[in-house]
């Protein structure tokens, strides 16, 4: 499973990145407002750090808005992966820019419906959005299993990343649904390396040997 950072933060994306585990980078306009910095600059930046997909998104809701920003996003870097909302105008727009070979990602889904819809007209990844969906009392995970058996079914290759997560039992359940990608928050990526038992296994192994009295050989 690719796991990508979902932030447009440069400093948390450097950190991730010389951890040597994150594949891709998603943003959204939420995340580029969070940074107070000119999204251009905060794109190039990332750009210039992560060797992977990197999702920028689109504002406009008219296909031909859609397509005239995604086609703008697209010359940044080979990278990048013009982010789409899941609607009419943007599915259109979804088709003409796979087929002036850039790269899409198909957002703010919440339907297995919305995403076979996607898949249709060739987006390469759907995102849908879990935690959003378990916040109204959903459960969000389901539409990911659903997304995953209707393309199996009928073998598109649009990648699924799983959205809006919120915890590491989501990426977990990622993991086990067997959707390509997981999209998570600095915060999430770190809890991912933590167990109690693990810092407790490393304390007990040093203080034993605390009582070999000798440097570790080698
Ligand atoms: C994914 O691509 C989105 O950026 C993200 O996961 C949005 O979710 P949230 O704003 O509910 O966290």
């Amino acid at each position: 499973m690719k796991i990508f950072l979902d932030t447009a933060d440069v400093q948390q994306i450097q950190e991730a990145w010389s951890w040597g585990i994150i594949d891709g980078v998603t943003t959204n306009p939420t995340h580029v407002s969070k940074t107070g910095r000119p999204p251009g600059e905060v794109y190039r930046e990332i750009c210039a750090i992560v060797d992977g997909p990197i999702s920028l998104e689109t504002i406009g809701l008219k296909a031909e808005e859609i397509l005239s920003e995604g086609r703008e996003l697209a010359k940044i870097h080979k990278n990048v992966v013009v982010k789409v909302v899941n609607t009419k105008e943007g599915l259109k727009a979804v088709k003409q820019l796979v087929a002036e070979g850039i790269r899409t990602n198909v957002t703010v889904t919440f339907s297995p419906l919305q995403a076979l819809l996607a898949a249709k007209v060739g987006a390469n990844y759907i995102s849908p959005f879990v935690g959003r969906l378990d916040a109204v009392g959903h459960v969000g995970m389901d539409l990911a299993r659903q997304i995953k058996t209707i393309y199996d079914n009928y073998g598109f290759k649009t990648e699924i990343i799983v959205a809006a997560v919120r915890h590491p039992l989501h990426v977990l359940e990622t993991a086990l649904a067997g959707a390509h990608i997981c999209t998570m928050s600095f915060d999430v990526l770190k809890q991912l390396y933590d167990h109690p038992l693990t810092d407790l296994g490393i304390e007990m192994f040093l203080k034993d040997w605390s009582k070999v009295g000798h440097e570790c050989p080698g």
